[in-house]
């Protein structure tokens, strides 16, 4: 495997579990030293462990701007600097529409959106203090792009990322930070998914199957790689063909 992260800092939100546990392996293994940040401390040690030397955990609520800022000062108390953010701490929790409570509602949002604006803001005021420029990347999802039963507050938050993805591109380009999101479709990361997804999902999707979180981190660590240099504000699907398809038959 190449070495494209060789001597760089990186750090990934919910590095312990399912695709940023994916990711943060990846940016590993091409050289990353990588600080994997969890609420959940078993998970994340447990990344650290089947990285090996170079990694290191970190207790993060990502709700918490006073937790986003300790994790980023702890990347850089460690390794001295900060390249690469990955944030990918995100809740797929689902409410009918007509039931959906303000604490669901804010839940969802306050998770997987303002979450990810206060870890791309603190990191790239550290990058921005660092004068070396910097990546990025958000963990979007195809829920972005389109309305789902009980995804209200799920699609919403996506949607919102994917636009936050696209302004902070704007604002941060004079400081040579790159601001780019992967948008997994169906992903296997639990046992209770089932072989294959549901039947509403495969019947749009071309490669009919889960993604791997591999194949999500490889295209995670290319938006955050310097072979994408030219490349900021978009959201890259990593799906299968879910997000194209139209007519499936003719
Ligand atoms: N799995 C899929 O099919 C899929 C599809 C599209 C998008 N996504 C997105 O990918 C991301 C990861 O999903 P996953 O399936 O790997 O999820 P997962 O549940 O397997 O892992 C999420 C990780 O985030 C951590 N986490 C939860 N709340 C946190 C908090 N407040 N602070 C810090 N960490 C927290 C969890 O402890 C866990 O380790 C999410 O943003 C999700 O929306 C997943």
């Amino acid at each position: 495997m190449s070495k494209r992260f060789e001597g760089q800092s990186a750090l990934v939100t919910g590095g312990g579990a399912g695709i940023g546990r994916a990711i943060a392996i990846r940016l590993a293994s091409e050289g990353a030293r990588v600080l994997v940040a969890d609420i959940n401390d078993d998970a994340a040690q447990e990344t650290v462990q089947a990285i090996g030397a170079g990694a290191s955990a970190t207790h993060l609520d990502v709700t918490q701007r006073s937790s986003v800022a300790a994790m980023v000062a702890e990347a850089v108390a460690r390794h001295g600097r900060l390249d690469v953010v990955v944030s990918n701490a995100g809740i797929m929790d689902r409410m009918p529409f007509l039931e959906m409570t303000d604490e669901f509602w804010n839940r969802v949002i306050g998770l997987n959106l303002s979450g990810a604006f206060m870890c791309g803001q603190e990191a790239a005021r550290q990058m921005v203090a660092q004068g070396t420029g910097g990546r990025i990347v958000f963990v979007a999802s195809n829920s972005g792009l389109f309305g789902g039963r009980g995804r209200a507050a799920y699609g919403a938050s996506k949607a919102g990322l994917m636009n936050l993805t696209q302004s902070m591109a704007i604002e941060l380009a004079e400081h040579d930070i790159r601001v780019n999101a992967v948008g997994p479709g169906p992903t296997k990361t639990r046992e209770d998914q089932g072989e294959v997804p549901p039947p509403s999902v495969m019947a749009r999707m071309p490669m009919a199957r889960f993604g791997g979180p591999d194949e999500v981190a490889a295209v995670a660590a290319f938006l955050a790689a310097a072979e994408s240099s030219f490349v900021t504000g978009h959201t890259y699907f990593a799906d299968g063909g879910y997000t194209v398809a139209g007519m499936m038959e003719g």
